[in-house]
This record gives structure tokens, C-alpha cells and sequence, in this order.
């Protein structure tokens, strides 16, 4: 019946304003609901007629009664008008969101096609530069034409381009030890070092290498981005006692995303490294396990995959010049680092020497740091620390003490704990240290560069650090 009084009230309108058009109009009344404005002149007086139902009147009324239907039925009623409208207004926003997500996706599939680009001129660049070169004696790129019979220095026995699928003992074993699961909580007090080892050299003076405790992290320094998926994350290393041919520039690279990783990338210098024009691509002869190798006085250490297994890869002669068992050491997946990844061997090169850094059924998950031969990889010396090795992010190693980092993924974290293998004390310690890009995969130290070196998602990047005179 709001009809008709706004009817009378239009009739004023018409009245003072005389129009000449009939008009619509839709607004909230003063109960806030939704009310229709239809207003007409008469075709026949000035003003509005008397409430005497006279003829138009009732033509009027007949017209309001069509206009009501029909409004009525376009909206469905007022409540169902609502419910519709909420439903569109549903859809409409699923729609925008749609959209928007659409749109992103097209901005970062730009972006790829954009970054792939990149790539395909990077490698052509790298290809024209390769084709303008003299004929060297170094491998191409491409793996299926490597000779190794090529390279000068090189005995006959190459065994690194016949696989080698049989060789399954630390499977075996792995199998036996897996059944391990976490013992009593005492095993976190300290336990004495392993007695069953030569002591360290007496040469090994902390004084004279400039050594001290570590006070300071800097802010990560940004040198390459990986350009694929494969560089998620990995291992980047310069050899702090390099050896001939190699210069101490060179920079080494393995991206170690994939189960079949056998590629060692070699950049003239950190220049070339971070342009991501490699000068060496060497085809391992046994694939890596993880992000636990190191380079160290022209070879290669790492671990060979879902093995204890120590590898020496000598660089010059580009063959295996040593490989040993790490007795009792748990891998592939027993004791990792906390961001998994198959972290459970890791080497480490300090001013002492080549360590790596592990752990054991026997204790228990606690960080095992064991000094080795760099010849022979044999174990020097032995250390079992009191922190467990799955809960810690990374380690390494500087001047003879382990220092673990708190998180891998938090954009500020610290160092936050250290063993030092001279007192076989350990202790907790708060350096900052930072995660800028979320997924830290490898932090090592080099002790030529006095730098610390990672793999931060994608981001092969180093620190400066700061050492204090021990107190
Ligand atoms: C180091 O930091 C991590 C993460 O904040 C924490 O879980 C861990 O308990 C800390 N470890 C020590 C030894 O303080
Ligand atoms: C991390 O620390 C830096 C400075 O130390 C600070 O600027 C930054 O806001 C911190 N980030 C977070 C997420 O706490």
C-alpha cells in the first residue's frame, strides 16, 4: 500500500514541479526498505485529481497495479530479491577472485617464459663463446660426449663412466639401522669423546691461524640465483687450499635437487659464477647425496648417495682417489639436518682440516664430528657433542669448533650453539644469524675467505663473519 502514498506524494511533486514525463525511481524509505518512485503527469490537469475514483484514477491504478507485477517479478519478491542478490553478489566475488588468480598466474608464467629466456640466451652466448674458442681440452657440456681419455694426467683405470647399480652394502645396512628410534633423554648429557683415535697433530696451534670463537654473522650477500627448479637447493664451495689447475677463484657448483645428481659446475671466478657461465662441467663418477660436499685441496668430498660412503674425487686426475665407509654413520634420512633433504653427512673445512659431521645409533642422533685424513678419509679423531642432530638447521665448522644454527626457515635466527673440540666443551651461544630467503639448505665456512657459505632457496649467497680472541 507504500504505493499509493508515495503516489500522493509524487502527485505534490508534480504539482509545484510540473513535469512532463512520466519517471521511475528506487530509494530507501525510512525503514530502510526498498521503495519504488513511480511518477506520471495527468494527461488531463495541472494538478493531482480528487480522491474521487474517477476514470483516470482507476486507469492510473490499473497501470501501478501492471508496474507492481511487474516489478514483483522481476526482483521475485523483496526477500528472495535479497537472497538473489547476495547469490550474484557470491558469484560475482568467486568470479573476481578467479580472475585475480588468473591474472597472477599469467604474471608468473610471464615471468618464467621471461627467466627461460634468459636462460636460452645465456647458453647461446655460451655457445657462440665456446664455438669462437680454440679447441681446449676441456670436456663440453654436454655429458654424453665426455672423454675422459681426453685429459692429460689421467690414468687408464676411469671407472667413473660405468655405473655401479649392485653396489648396495650400506643399503643392507641402512636397513638393520633404521629400526633405531630416539632412547632415553640422558643421552643428552655430555659423553666423552671416543677414545679409540690418535690425538690431533700438535702443529694444529689456534693461535697462529688467527682463530677465535665466533662473534659476529653479517647480513647474506647475494652472488647467483638458481634459474630453475634443479637450484632449489645445493652446495656452492671454493677450495681454500686449491690445488693446480684450479685456481683458489674457482668457484664449484652442484645443484642437488634430483636423485641422480652427478654434475659439478666449475666457474673461472665469482664474476663468472655469478653470470652463471660455468668453464667446467665434470661428470661425477657416483651420484652426491645432499648439500654436504666440500672442496679441499683439489678434490672433491662428499657422500655418495644412499650410502656412509666417502668419496674423494680428485679434481686434476678427475677420477676416485679415495673412498672409505664412515663407520656406524646413519644417512639418508636417519639423522638429518632439521629441513631433511637427505642432510646427514656433512663435510667441513676449517684451519685444522677436513672434518664431517654426522651422527650414530650408537649416539643416539647427538652430533658425531669426526676429524679425517683428507688423503685417505680415514678418521683421525672422534667427538660426540650433546645436541641432536635433527634439531639443528645447519653446521659447521671453524677452528676446530662445531657451530649449529637455530632455523633454516626464520628470517632471523641465531647460532645458538657451539662445540669446541680442543676443551670437548660445548655451549650456548646467540649470534644473529639470517635466513633471507626462508629455506637454508647449506651453510659451510671457508677458511681462506673467512666466509660462510649457503644455499638459501635458490640464493647462493656468503657471509662475513667476525671472530674473537678466545677468553
Ligand atoms: C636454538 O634455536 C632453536 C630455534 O630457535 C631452538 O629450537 C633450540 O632449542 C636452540 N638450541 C639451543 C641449544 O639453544
Ligand atoms: C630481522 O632483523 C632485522 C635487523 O636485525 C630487522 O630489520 C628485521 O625487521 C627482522 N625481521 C623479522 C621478520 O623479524
Amino acid at each position: 500500500m507504500w504505493f499509493l502514498a508515495v503516489m500522493w506524494i509524487s502527485c505534490l511533486l508534480v504539482g509545484t514541479q510540473a513535469q512532463s514525463t512520466a519517471s521511475f525511481s528506487r530509494g530507501n524509505d525510512r525503514n530502510r526498505r526498498c521503495q519504488y518512485t513511480f511518477t506520471v503527469d495527468s494527461p488531463t490537469e495541472a494538478s493531482c485529481p480528487s480522491t474521487a475514483s474517477s476514470a483516470e484514477m482507476e486507469a492510473l491504478k490499473s497501470r501501478l497495479g501492471l508496474v507492481e507485477a511487474l516489478i514483483a517479478r522481476l526482483a521475485g519478491g523483496e526477500a528472495s530479491g535479497t537472497e538473489a542478490q547476495m547469490g550474484l553478489r557470491t558469484a560475482y566475488t568467486q568470479v573476481i577472485g578467479e580472475r585475480d588468480r588468473l591474472q597472477q598466474e599469467k604474471a608468473r608464467l610471464s615471468q618464467q617464459v621471461e627467466q627461460l629466456q634468459q636462460t636460452v640466451e645465456q647458453l647461446q652466448r655460451e655457445a657462440e663463446r665456446l664455438r669462437s674458442r680454440p679447441c681446449t681440452q676441456q670436456p663440453s657440456q654436454s655429458v654424453p660426449l665426455y672423454d675422459s681419455s681426453l685429459q692429460p694426467g689421467t690414468g687408464t683405470s676411469h671407472s667413473h663412466l660405468v655405473s655401479r647399480p649392485g653396489r648396495t652394502q650400506g643399503e643392507t645396512s641402512s636397513l638393520r639401522e633404521s629400526s633405531w628410534s630416539y632412547g632415553s633423554p640422558a643421552y643428552q648429557e655430555f659423553k666423552a669423546e671416543v677414545a679409540e683415535f690418535p690425538a690431533p697433530r700438535p702443529e694444529d696451534n689456534v693461535d697462529s691461524r688467527g682463530c677465535g670463537e665466533l662473534l659476529w654473522v653479517g647480513q647474506p650477500v647475494t652472488h647467483r640465483k638458481a634459474d630453475g627448479i634443479a637450484g632449489r637447493y645445493g652446495v656452492w664451495m671454493q677450495d681454500p687450499e686449491a690445488v693446480s689447475p684450479y685456481g683458489s677463484n674457482m668457484v664449484w657448483r652442484i645443484d642437488t635437487v634430483g636423485t641422480e645428481v652427478r654434475q659439478l659446475y666449475g666457474y673461472e671466478d665469482m664474476d663468472q659464477f655469478s653470470r652463471g657461465f660455468p668453464t667446467k662441467v665434470l661428470l661425477l663418477p657416483e651420484a652426491v647425496e645432499s648439500t654436504g660436499a666440500a672442496m679441499y685441496r683439489g678434490s672433491l668430498y662428499y657422500q655418495r648417495r644412499r650410502s656412509r660412503t666417502l668419496i674423494r674425487y680428485e679434481l686434476v686426475s678427475e677420477s676416485v682417489a679415495a673412498r672409505r665407509e664412515l663407520p656406524h654413520a646413519g644417512f639418508h634420512g636417519q639423522f638429518p639436518y632439521s629441513w631433511g633433504g637427505y642432510t646427514d653427512i656433512d663435510f667441513a673445512v676449517d684451519e685444522k682440516g677436513l672434518w664431517v659431521i654426522y651422527s650414530t645409533n650408537k649416539a643416539k642422533g647427538a652430533i658425531v664430528v669426526s676429524q679425517l685424513d683428507p688423503h685417505s678419509l680415514e678418521v683421525k679423531k672422534s667427538w660426540e657433542t650433546n645436541i641432536r642432530k635433527t634439531t639443528v638447521a645447519n653446521a659447521f665448522m671453524i677452528c676446530g669448533r662445531l657451530y649449529t644454527v637455530g632455523s633454516y626457515a626464520s628470517p632471523n635466527t641465531t647460532v645458538n650453539y657451539s662445540f669446541d673440540t680442543t676443551t670437548s666443551q660445548s655451549k650456548a651461544i646467540a649470534v644473529p644469524f639470517q635466513n633471507r630467503h626462508l629455506y637454508n639448505s647449506m651453510i659451510d665456512y671457508n677458511p681462506a675467505q673467512k666466509k660462510l657459505f649457503a644455499w638459501d632457496n635458490y640464493y647462493m649467497v656468503s657471509y662475513d663473519i667476525r671472530l674473537g680472541k678466545q677468553q
